[in-house]
């Protein structure tokens, strides 16, 4: 079995940060040997990695993407070879992907189906939620096998309707079918009922423009739906996680139920933190770039998502990385505001922005690496295996280099995307390598993974239930 050891770094994992050597054996991480005066243990390995001056994470654990997904008519652009291979450059090494039903189909065929699209493809591991978009008898039932096939959360939507959108008696179906076995509905938490009429209303008075599509969705809207997504899973007794909350109204109701001992879980995402409905107002059809559902909000809701992160009320960041390109994708909706696909590019950059974050005082650099990846992989039945660098662990480590300065760019990126949503933004940070199960993947600007690596992972259920 090949070894690697990575000497002179400081481990930071979600408990503290440590000045330690890690010892890698195949693909598991084999003993973390922390560094003590006086204390020398000599160590032979077939690679050496200087890490000195740098930090070395667990891999960063992306639960929310969207590779290949259908969505407006067309497809978002990263499959799952470029889309994990861009999220390796960033120093994620899972994703956990969105299997898609469309109405009509069947749950356990949509696995199949997201299972041909990923195979052989993922430079990194992968994992699979499930989209419920029809609930019925059958879909109820199948359900049970996809938690028996290791897929055991359930997206519904409240947005969205004649698309993916589920009345309230279907939501609470799924939900109580869920509990039955302790998995977790993930809600898309708007009210798109009230939303279409805005929508409706906006375009009649000939405002068509891309910050349109963020007034009509006012953040009063994304807390109600929450709200009610909350009583929905406590009548049913069922886990809850908000997938990309982004207003301070629904924050305050997922807090209110935490502290009700509810299982209710939130997570943000970078989009929400950086930047604003400034940025969907750009000129010359630049918001579109900017599309995405929940919109981006006013600056003020920043402030309120930081400190969520902090007392853990948000406990995951994610990237809902749906990328489409600004050519011929998001200008499908020049003209009608509602016609853009919705959706932003994200998985390369999560990390670093979230180190930003830390470097601004935002964050410790524990707490980046808890909301990042120790947090994901206990939420999605995946802990010690990933989010963790321990002995026995998977070898998914990044090297992280805090003090090297990047310039975030459309013509850098790694994304199969036409544009960045940061670009120009100067980030202090930046991955110098990356392993995945004990596999060199990124190394000193070089990318040396391979499509078919990366294996898709079955999960356990949520590990912060009792
Ligand atoms: O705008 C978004 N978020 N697009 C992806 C689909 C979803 O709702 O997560
Ligand atoms: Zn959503
Ligand atoms: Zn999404």
């Amino acid at each position: 079995m090949s070894t690697i050891l990575i000497t002179g770094g400081t481990v930071v994992t979600a408990s503290g940060t440590l000045d330690a050597d890690v010892l890698v054996e195949g693909e598991k991480i084999a003993a973390v040997l922390a560094r003590r005066p006086g204390l020398e243990v000599s160590i032979t390995a077939d690679r050496i990695i200087d890490a000195t001056g740098k930090y070395v994470l667990p891999g960063g654990i992306d639960a929310h993407t969207h590779m290949e997904m259908p969505f407006g008519g067309t497809f978002s652009v990263d499959t799952f070879e470029t889309g994990t291979r861009a999220a390796a450059w960033g120093g994620t090494t899972t994703i956990i992907d969105f299997a898609v039903q469309a109405k009509g189909t069947s749950l356990l065929a949509t696995l199949d189906k997201w299972h041909a699209k990923a195979d052989g493809n993922c430079a990194i591991d992968y994992g699979f939620h499930m989209i419920v978009s029809d609930v019925n008898d059958t879909t109820l039932k199948e359900m049970d096998a996809c938690i028996a096939a290791g897929v055991n959360s359930f997206k519904m939507f409240m947005a969205y309707p004649g698309v993916f959108y589920a009345t309230d008696g279907e939501i609470l179906l799924a939900m109580q079918q869920a509990a039955r076995s302790g998995a977790t509905v993930m809600m898309h938490a708007e009210n798109g009922i009230a939303i279409d009429q805005l929508v409706a209303q906006a375009l009649a008075a000939g405002r068509t423009d891309p910050v349109h599509h963020g007034l009509t969705r006012p953040p009063e809207l994304e807390g109600e739906a929450t709200s009610r997504a909350i009583t929905l899973a406590q009548v049913a007794d069922c886990p809850l996680y908000i997938v990309h909350l982004s207003a301070a109204q629904a924050l305050a109701a997922v807090a209110e139920a935490r502290d009700t001992g509810q299982n209710v879980f939130a997570e943000t995402c970078p989009q929400y933190l950086f930047l604003s409905l400034d940025d969907l107002a750009r000129p010359d059809f630049e918001g579109s770039k900017f599309v995405c559902s929940p919109p981006l909000r006013p600056k003020e809701h920043q402030d309120s998502l930081w400190r969520g992160l902090r007392t853990n009320d948000l406990s995951v960041v994610s990237t809902d990385h749906c990328p489409f390109c600004f050519k011929d994708q998001k200008e499908l909706g020049r003209g009608d505001f509602s016609k853009i696909p919705n959706g932003m590019p994200g998985v390369e950059h999560r990390m670093d922005l979230l180190h930003a974050g830390v470097v601004a005082g935002q964050l410790t650099l524990p707490r980046w690496v808890e909301v990042a990846s120790t947090t994901p992989a206990r939420m999605f039945g995946l802990y010690p295996r990933k989010g963790v660098i321990a002995a026995g662990s998977d070898a998914d480590i990044v090297i992280y280099d805090p003090a090297a300065r990047q310039t975030l760019s459309a013509a850098t990126h790694h994304m199969n995307v036409d544009y960045s949503a940061y670009e120009g933004v100067e980030i202090t940070g930046r991955v110098a390598t990356t392993l995945s199960r004990g596999h060199v993947v990124i190394d000193d600007g070089t990318y040396q993974g391979s499509p078919g690596h990366g294996a898709f992972l079955a999960r356990e259920l949520n590990q912060y239930l009792l």
